[in-house]
């Protein structure tokens, strides 16, 4: 990736985020083509990164979406991707989410739990639909990845064991609204070892074989997302070894196979671009002050995530000190004890990895305007989202006393 950030600066402004869009077309055929001896779809998670002008790129190359509210499901229709490449997953859908996406067709819900499958059968009863419907399982899986993005275990919230599956896809069967076609199950995210992903899919593979002796037959098997990226000097899951795993362990079942990467697709194709305002020592504390923070790219403060930080500037000689922003915590930091170079006023900082679950997360917090996203595509640069303004953040509000 070669990026002008500078050029970038002057005409954006900072901070802002950059995406290279040529990235996010080699990381999708790259998995695509690893699936090709079976018919896949890759569902891309909208949550990691849901620029319309990203979902709709994505699209262009044939995927999929897989979402975690109905607003996700409608991003993923207005880009253009067709109904049957939608997967609606959560383990909390309102009962409006649910009759939306009925009506709107989507390939299938995905079921987190018994009370949900009951919601979901009176609401497409109530509607005269037939509600396709996958069920995730949870494996009991540790995915040996951090905590808080570890969902496969059962003290994680997501999914329903094997056993409580089995008796919903015979509920499923059983009822006129109801039509069982894909299985689910996705342990966690940031994953870098393959053999939890592949134990996974065995135990669900075994569920899919029972259900087919009692003449339940699915049509979709979804693995998952969670494949890792190098954000430090990770080694990662070879997507060759990992399709073929995934293949290899459906053999026999004439079953689709869904992947639903986030991460994979953007994480590294995003630069999150900030300024230097200020340096300064508290005792022999050296801090960097910078005027992108926690809100705009939350992941350091939330999971103490490591991003790759460089100043864009011509020194070589660094020290130790806290990379921070203008918010009033103490936890809003990109980096804590690193080595970066003395800076000036308006250097540029680059915190890389930054394509998923950076501008996805970000709030207004401090009052301060989501910042502008940038895409990158054969060398040219174009806004996918302008910088709010105050305007833009106190539209919603009302100036009420009584
Ligand atoms: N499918 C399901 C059901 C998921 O829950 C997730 C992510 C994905 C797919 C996509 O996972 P990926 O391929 O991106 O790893 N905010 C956290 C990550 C949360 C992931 C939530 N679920 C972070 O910044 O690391």
């Amino acid at each position: 990736m070669n990026i002008d950030y500078k050029k970038l600066a002057q005409k954006y402004q900072t901070p802002y985020y950059v995406y290279d869009f040529d990235h996010i077309t080699n990381q999708y055929n790259e998995l695509k083509e690893a699936f090709k001896a079976r018919k896949s779809i890759l569902a891309y998670a909208v949550k990691a990164n849901s620029n319309l002008s990203v979902i709709k790129h994505l699209a262009s190359l044939g995927a999929g979406a897989d979402c975690v509210s109905i607003g996700e499901v409608k991003r993923a229709l207005k880009v253009g991707i067709t109904p049957y490449k939608i997967i609606f997953s959560g383990v909390g859908k309102t009962d409006d989410e649910i009759r939306q996406a009925l009506e709107l067709g989507i390939l299938m819900i995905n079921v987190e739990s018994a009370a949900e499958l009951n919601r979901v059968d009176s609401i497409a009863q109530e509607l005269d639909k037939v509600a396709r419907i996958s069920i995730r399982v949870n494996p009991n899986i540790d995915p040996k990845t951090h905590p808080y993005i570890s969902t496969g275990l059962h003290e994680n919230k997501f999914g329903v064991d094997i056993d409580t599956a089995k008796r919903m896809y015979i509920q499923c069967k059983n009822s006129n609204h109801l039509e069982p076609v894909g299985i689910h199950c996705h342990i966690g995210s940031q994953l870098t070892q393959l053999e939890p992903i592949l134990e996974a899919v065995e135990i669900v593979a075994t569920l899919v074989k029972n259900l087919q002796a009692i003449k339940i037959e699915l049509s979709f098997f979804d693995v998952g997302g969670g494949l890792g990226i190098v954000y430090d000097n990770e080694t990662l899951i070879d997507t060759k070894e990992y399709a073929q795993g995934i293949l290899k362990t459906l053999f026999g079942l004439d079953v689709t196979i869904i992947c639903e990467p986030g991460r994979f697709l953007v994480g590294n194709s995003g630069v999150f671009v900030t300024k230097v305002l200020y340096e300064k020592t508290n005792g022999n504390k050296r801090f960097i002050i910078v005027d992108g923070a926690m809100n705009d790219l939350i992941r350091p403060s939330l999971y103490n995530a490591y991003h790759k930080i460089e100043v864009l500037n011509d020194e070589t000689e660094k020290s130790l000190c806290h990379l921070v922003g203008p918010v009033c915590e103490s936890g809003d930091f990109f980096g804590k004890n690193i080595e970066l170079p003395l800076t000036q006023h308006n250097d540029l900082v680059a915190i890389y990895s930054a394509g998923a679950y950076g501008f996805t997360m970000a709030s207004n917090y401090n009052t301060r305007g989501k910042v502008a996203e940038i895409a990158l595509e054969g060398g040219e640069d174009r806004l996918i989202r302008r910088r709010e303004s105050f305007e833009d953040i106190i539209a919603l509000e009302e100036e009420f006393i009584k």
